[in-house]
C-alpha cells in the first residue's frame, strides 16, 4: 500500500468518525430540538457544558444504541440511546455525568440507555467521584418492554449501594414520572425548575381515571408541588441555569465521597469576629417568633462577594426547621436550627424527616452537624399522633446518636421536653452544649409544668390564678435557665451570646479530629 493509500482509508476513517459523532451530537434533530427549545427547556448538551467547568466534558459511550426490534426499533438509531454521559470537573473537581436527552424518543430509559448510566455510576464509585444526573424522560421506553424495567432494577441497586459513599444529585428537567421517579429519590439531593419539572407515580390521566379528580401537571407534580408538598425535591429554582449554578455550589460544601472531608475554603471572615447585635435578634419573651436565618447569617462565615452564606436544603419544606450547608472558620458545616416563625420552631413529622435525612447526610460526608435549638416540644393533635410522629420522632434520635461526626448544640432560648432530646442533647452524644443566658431547659414549658404539679394545691385555693401566676414563677426562677442544666453538666457553658461565633469554632476545631467507634452490626433498622 503506497503512502497515499494509506492516508486516503485513515482519512475515510476519520471523517466516518466525524460524520457518525456530528449524527450523536445533533441529537433527535432539527425539529425535535426546536420543540424542546419551544418547551422552554435546553437541550441534554447544553445542561452539561454549564453544568460542568468550561471544556472539561469527556464523553464515553456516545455510540452505545438500543438492542431493542419490536415496534421498528430496528429500523431507527436512536442517538446516544438518548442519554449523555461522562466525566468533566466542577471547580476543578473530578465529577460524573448523565444527562437524558429528551429530543431523542422523549429520553426514553431502554436496556443500552441504563447500561451507560450504570457504567458510569461504577466508575463514579470506584473513583470516590459524586455523580449528578439530570433527568428530562418520558420513563421506561415502553418499545424494549422488560429489558427497559431490568435497567431501572440495576440503577436503583447502584444508586443504593452508592449511597452514604459518593453523593448524588439529580436534576430533574422535565418529566419524570412512574416507578422512573424512583431513582432520583434514592439519591441525595433533588433540583427541579419552575414551570418545567414535574415528578409524580401516576400523572393527571391516571388519576382522573382512578379517582375522577381535575388536576394539571404542574399542580400535580410541579416544582413546588414536589418541594412543599411531598417534600422530594431539595429546591426549586427559577431557571436551569439557576439550577446549575445551585448544584455546582452545593457541590462546594461536600466532600468527593465518604474517605474525604469537605475542602476548607477560606472566605476571609474572622474567626474571632464577635456579633454584639446577635442578643437584639431574639425576643426575650419564648413565645415571641424571630427569624433563625438572621442569626445564621452572622455567626457563620460571611462571604465578601455579598452573596448569601448558607446554603438552604428544603427552604419550603417543613419551614418549622432550617437545613442547610454554611461555613465556620472555612469547615463546612451543616447547621439544624428552628425557626421559630414556623410553628413556632415545634417539631412535628415532616421536620424530623427533614432533620434527620439532613442529619445522616452529613454524618455519611464527615460534615459537622451545628444545632441551633430554640423548640418549645413536639407538635401536639391527632393529626400529628395518628400520622406517625413517634416513629418520625424516633428518626431524629436515630439520626443523632448514630452520627459520630462532630456535633455541637447551642441553645438559644428554650428546649422542652423530648424536643431537647431531638436536638441533639449530651446524652445523644453532643460534643459540646452551648446555652444563651435566656435558655430554658425543663421537661415543659412552666405554664404546662406549674399547672401539673400544682394540681392539688390549685384545686384547693381559694385564689388558684394568683397561686398558679407564683407557682409559675417559681417554676421559672428554678429551671427557666440554663444553670441548673449547667449544674449538673448537661450543659458545658452559658455563653455571652455575643461570643457565639468564636465559641463554636474553637468548639468544632476541639471536636474536628475526633473518632467515635459504634458497635459493629450490618446495619441498625431505622424507624420509618
Ligand atoms: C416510548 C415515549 C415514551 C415511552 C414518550 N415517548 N414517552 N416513547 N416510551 N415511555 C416518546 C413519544 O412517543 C414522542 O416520540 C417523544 O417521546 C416525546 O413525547 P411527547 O409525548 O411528544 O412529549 P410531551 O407531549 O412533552 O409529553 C411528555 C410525556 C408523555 C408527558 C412524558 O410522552 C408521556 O406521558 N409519556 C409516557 C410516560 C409514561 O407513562 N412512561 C412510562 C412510565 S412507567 P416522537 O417520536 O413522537 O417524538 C415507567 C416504569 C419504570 O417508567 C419502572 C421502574 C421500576
Amino acid at each position: 500500500m503506497t503512502a497515499n493509500e494509506d492516508k486516503q482509508i485513515k482519512d475515510k476513517l476519520l471523517a466516518e468518525l466525524r460524520e457518525r459523532r456530528e449524527k450523536v451530537e445533533a441529537m433527535g434533530g432539527r425539529e425535535s430540538v426546536g420543540k424542546q427549545r419551544k418547551r422552554g427547556k435546553l437541550t441534554a448538551r447544553e445542561r452539561i457544558e454549564k453544568l460542568l467547568d468550561k471544556g472539561t466534558f469527556c464523553e464515553i459511550g456516545m455510540f452505545g444504541t438500543s438492542r431493542g426490534t419490536a415496534f421498528g426499533m430496528d429500523k431507527i438509531q436512536v442517538p446516544a440511546d438518548g442519554v449523555i454521559t461522562g466525566y468533566g470537573k466542577i471547580d476543578d473537581r473530578k465529577v460524573y455525568v448523565y444527562a437524558q436527552d429528551f429530543t431523542s424518543i422523549g429520553g426514553t430509559l431502554s436496556e443500552i440507555h441504563a447500561q451507560k448510566i450504570c457504567n458510569i455510576m461504577d466508575s463514579a464509585a470506584k473513583g470516590g467521584c459524586p455523580i449528578i444526573g439530570i433527568n428530562d424522560s418520558g420513563g421506561a421506553r415502553i418499545q424494549d418492554g422488560v429489558d427497559a424495567l431490568a435497567g431501572y432494577g440495576q440503577m436503583f441497586f447502584r444508586h443504593t449501594l452508592a449511597s452514604g459513599v459518593i453523593p448524588q444529585i439529580c436534576a430533574i428537567l422535565g418529566p419524570s414520572a412512574g416507578g422512573a421517579v424512583y431513582s432520583p429519590a434514592l439519591m441525595d439531593f433533588i433540583f427541579m425548575v419552575k414551570g418545567i419539572s414535574y415528578a409524580y407515580v401516576t400523572g393527571p390521566n391516571v388519576v382522573k381515571a382512578v379517582l375522577g379528580e381535575e388536576i394539571s401537571h404542574e399542580e400535580l407534580g410541579g416544582a413546588i408541588a414536589a418541594q412543599r408538598k411531598a417534600g422530594v425535591v431539595c429546591r426549586s429554582e427559577n431557571s436551569e441555569e439557576e439550577c446549575l449554578q445551585s448544584i455546582r455550589e452545593l457541590l462546594g460544601y461536600l466532600p468527593s465521597n465518604n474517605r474525604e472531608t469537605p475542602k476548607r475554603v477560606d472566605w476571609g471572615d474572622e474567626p474571632t469576629r464577635t456579633e454584639a447585635t446577635l442578643f437584639d435578634i431574639v425576643p426575650a419573651n419564648p413565645s415571641k417568633p424571630y427569624d433563625m436565618h438572621k442569626l445564621i447569617e452572622r455567626v457563620f462565615d460571611q462571604r465578601q462577594d455579598g452573596k448569601k452564606n448558607y446554603f438552604e436544603i428544603f427552604p419550603i419544606f417543613a419551614t418549622n426547621i432550617i437545613t442547610c450547608f454554611a461555613r465556620l472558620n472555612g469547615w463546612s458545616v451543616g447547621i439544624i436550627a428552628q425557626q421559630p416563625m414556623s410553628k413556632a420552631g415545634a417539631l412535628d413529622i415532616d421536620a424530623c424527616d427533614k432533620a434527620s435525612r439532613f442529619i445522616r447526610f452529613c454524618d455519611a460526608f464527615n460534615i459537622p452537624i451545628i444545632n441551633l435549638v430554640d423548640v418549645p416540644g413536639y407538635l401536639p393533635g391527632t393529626e400529628q399522633e395518628w400520622g406517625g410522629i413517634i416513629r418520625h420522632g424516633a428518626k431524629m434520635l436515630f439520626a443523632y446518636s448514630e452520627a459520630t461526626v462532630p456535633k455541637i448544640t447551642l441553645t438559644i432560648r428554650k428546649a422542652y421536653g423530648g424536643a431537647y432530646l431531638g436536638m441533639c442533647c449530651k446524652g445523644l452524644g453532643a460534643d459540646t452544649v452551648f446555652c444563651w443566658p435566656t435558655t430554658e431547659l425543663a421537661v415543659m414549658g412552666p405554664e404546662g409544668a406549674a399547672a401539673i404539679i400544682f394540681r392539688k394545691e390549685l384545686e384547693k385555693a381559694d385564689d388558684p390564678d394568683k397561686l398558679l401566676q407564683e407557682k409559675i414563677k417559681e417554676f421559672r426562677s428554678i429551671f427557666a435557665n440554663p444553670y441548673r442544666a449547667a449544674e449538673h453538666l448537661h450543659v458545658d457553658d452559658v455563653i455571652d451570646p455575643a461570643e457565639t461565633r468564636p465559641r463554636l469554632i474553637k468548639a468544632l476545631e476541639m471536636a474536628i479530629d475526633k473518632t467515635e467507634q459504634r458497635p459493629k452490626k450490618k446495619h441498625g433498622i431505622i424507624p420509618t
